[in-house]
């Protein structure tokens, strides 16, 4: 099971930005804990983060036959990129929405997500953890059913 992670706009700066929504913990903190999980469930993930649209895409193309699934946290873009949808919906790799936060209960602009009907699920709000669930959903996506 390969999983590929990406991390949109801004999550570089994770552990330092808005403290108080985002949390204390870093990228590099997530991606350890990410991957510790990742080993005990023998799965092989890749990590990684981008603030330029146009290369979350391409990292969404070249995933096709490379990875069972796409965990994405989209970050601002998935509120506005149509272009990150169409790659999602293009590539047909099984893919997971994730927030840190809950959009849901923030500024109205949060509550829409371009991506998540071409996702598989969307998780948000669970802090770091989020990225742990994701992992879990991730190694039970199998041929698009879910396996108990
Ligand atoms: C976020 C939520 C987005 O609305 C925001 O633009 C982010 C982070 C989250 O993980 O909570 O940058 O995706």
């Amino acid at each position: 099971m390969r999983v590929l992670f990406l991390n949109g706009p801004n999550l570089n700066l994770l552990g330092q930005r808005e403290p108080d929504v985002y949390g204390k913990t870093t990228l590099s903190d997530i991606e350890a804990r990410v991957r510790g999980r990742a080993n005990s469930l023998a799965a092989t993930v890749d990590f990684r983060q981008s603030n330029h649209e146009g290369e979350l895409v391409s990292w969404i193309h070249d995933a096709r036959g490379k990875f069972d699934a796409i965990v994405i946290n989209a970050a601002a873009y998935t509120h506005t990129s149509v272009a990150l949808r169409d790659a999602i919906a293009g590539v047909g790799v099984p893919t997971i929405e994730i927030h840190i936060s809950n959009v849901h209960a923030r500024e109205e602009f949060r509550h829409h997500s371009v991506i998540a009907a071409v996702c598989r699920g969307q998780i948000t709000g669970f802090g770091p953890f989020s990225y742990l669930l994701a992992l879990e959903a991730a190694v039970n996506i199998n041929g698009g059913r879910e396996q108990g």
